[in-house]
């Protein structure tokens, strides 16, 4: 009864515990209630919303998840919209063993345990680039790369690599279709937007509506005159 009790009451205090325990070890990421992180480099600003649970996660600028996401071993870019109860990065039994049973190659106590090693497969990372997004639901497999721009949509398993400004949907994930024309995706991959500075963010965002419009815009913004009257000297 009394350890029970006690049980009941540490099942309670634990996230609220984690949760605060991440928000001042993370002061560069907004967490929701419950939420926490451990094991994990943010760039920041981040959020991780209500009831996430981050281990081992390289996050980059601007990245966010919404609730009740299970995230690990995964590295992040930056710009990334992760929805809400995504499965990233999973553990796995052996399934060449006699048995797939934990307490057979695990020294973690489990209800039943015969054995002292741990005898873990260690599972690679997800490697995922930049401006992904992710929908609601969607479970991504151990070692799975996800290249820039890609969308993984609402429900999809992806076990295999995703191309960049790919849209990934289904179980087990297929390409539904590319989000832009071989042209407009090689351009964007050498333009790479998420490095600029927020400055130059802020005086392109107008023109994210359609791509060629931001192409142009940049090759007037990056040659301005100012920059060719400080390149030539000619100023200051
Ligand atoms: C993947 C997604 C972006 C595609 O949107 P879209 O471009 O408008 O796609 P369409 O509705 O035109 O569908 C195109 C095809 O893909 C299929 N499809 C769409 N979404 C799918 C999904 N999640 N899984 C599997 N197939 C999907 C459609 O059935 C259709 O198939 P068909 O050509 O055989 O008829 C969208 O459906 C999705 O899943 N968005 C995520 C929403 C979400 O989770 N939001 C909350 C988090 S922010």
């Amino acid at each position: 009864m009394v350890k029970s009790i006690g049980i009941s009451l540490f099942g309670i205090a634990a996230p609220h515990a984690l949760s605060f325990l991440a928000r001042r070890r993370y002061p560069n990421v907004t967490f929701g209630y419950c939420a926490h992180a451990n094991y994990c480099v943010f760039e920041g600003p981040n959020w991780a919303n209500k009831g996430s649970a981050l281990g081992h996660v390289r996050m980059g600028r601007g990245s966010y998840c919404a609730k009740e996401c299970r995230i690990s071993h995964c590295t992040i870019g930056r710009f990334c919209s992760i929805g809400a109860e995504v499965q990233i990065g999973w553990f796995t039994h052996p399934v060449k063993h006699v048995s797939t049973y934990p307490g057979f190659y695990s020294k973690v106590k489990h209800p039943l345990h015969y054995h002292t090693l741990d005898q873990f497969v260690e599972e690679p990372d997800v490697i995922m680039g930049n401006d992904v997004w992710i929908g609601d639901r969607a479970v991504i497999k151990s070692g799975v790369k996800i290249g820039d721009g890609a969308v993984i949509g609402a429900g999809a398993l992806v076990t295999k690599d995703a191309e960049s400004y790919s849209i990934m949907g289904g179980v087990p994930a297929k390409l539904i279709r590319k989000r832009f024309s071989d042209d407009i995706i090689k351009k964007l991959l050498a333009l790479q937007w998420w490095n600029w500075t927020d400055e130059q963010l802020r005086e392109m965002a107008p023109y994210f509506s359609d791509p060629q419009e931001l192409f142009h815009r940049w090759n007037v913004w990056k040659n301005r005159p100012n920059q060719y009257f400080e390149r030539a000297g000619v100023m200051g």
